[in-house]
């Protein structure tokens, strides 16, 4: 049961991040000098994923063309001795074939996007990134979640702990923890009003999932925000397969918001030695 694919939905329309995003994909804006995106699909090829499935929407073709080739600008860079960005625009594009595009027509919610990758999926666990939950971490989230899916050999989900009263923005979780980082769920709720939360365990956007989530998915039963939701059918899938939570290690910055997406900008600036030095004294001069 090796996990071959990755699902990257990004067909959303990033509203939270308007004006920036109405012609650029959310999963496009840059963490320092790399899109969130790109921090996904390296984490995933990291993993061991083999082939990448982008569900993408209407105007997202510039997260295409990012994972392409550019003969033009590859061609001016090499002229011009620019070894490291033609290093640089060239490792990031996987060999050809290895992406495939599908299309979500209608932004109808996280579950009906991944429903839109059953075709190329099939019948063969699979995991779900969401580029804007980026975690900074020695070893990415996705490898550590790999590792406890070859033993326990179900669904599972990253979690994290979240401010009680803040589970209304996510998906949260309950169960019984089993072993170091792992909980056996016994039940998941989507976006739960603080007072009826299970807990504050929220489920951050990485997933492995069995391919019996699709013909739960394939109901198209709307929930939270009119919108169907990968929590309400991993509920339905609870029922008659266990489903873990994974503690994963690593600082997690939503990125989705503008807040987190700045402090993701600043942690990952502060890893960068020639960024470092300039961004420090500006930082301390500002805070006074
Ligand atoms: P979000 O709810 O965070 O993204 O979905 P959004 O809807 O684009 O953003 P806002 O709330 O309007 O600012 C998490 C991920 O799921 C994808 C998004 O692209 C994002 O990567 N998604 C969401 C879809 O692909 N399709 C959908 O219908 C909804």
């Amino acid at each position: 049961m090796k996990i071959k694919k990755a699902v990257f939905p990004v067909a959303g329309l990033g509203t939270r991040f308007l004006p920036a995003t109405k012609a650029l994909p959310k999963e496009m804006l840059p963490v320092v000098d790399k899109p969130l995106i790109q921090y996904a699909v390296e984490e995933a090829l990291n993993a061991g994923i083999e082939q990448i499935i982008f569900v993408t929407g209407r105007g997202k073709t510039a997260l295409e063309d990012h994972f392409d080739k550019s003969f033009e600008l590859e061609n001016i860079l090499l002229s011009k001795n620019k070894d490291h960005d033609f290093k640089a625009i060239t490792s990031l594009v996987p060999e050809t074939g290895t992406i495939i595009y599908t299309r979500q027509n209608e932004p109808l919610g996280l579950g009906h996007a991944i429903w839109c990758a059953r075709d190329v999926v099939g019948d063969e666990p699979f995991a779900v990134l969401l580029a804007d939950d980026l975690v900074k971490s020695d070893r990415p989230v996705l490898s550590q979640m790999i590792q406890r899916f070859c033993r326990l050999r179900a669904s599972m989900v990253a979690v994290m702990e979240v401010a009680p009263e803040e589970t209304d923005k996510y998906g949260i979780i309950s169960g019984k923890d089993i072993e170091d980082h792992v909980i056996q769920l016994d039940a998941l709720v989507e976006k739960p009003k603080p007072a009826e939360a299970p807990s504050n365990l929220a489920i951050i956007g990485r997933y492995i999932l069995t391919p019996e989530i699709f013909s739960i998915l394939g109901e198209k039963k709307k929930g939270a925000g009119n919108e169907i939701q990968i929590t309400d059918a991993m509920s339905i899938l609870l029922q008659s397969q266990p489903i873990f939570g994974y503690r994963f290690e690593g600082r997690r910055f939503d990125c989705g918001n503008k807040a987190g997406f700045q402090m993701a900008n600043v942690a990952f600036a502060m890893d960068r030695p020639e960024i470092k030095d300039k961004l420090l004294p500006f930082l301390k001069e500002i805070i006074g």
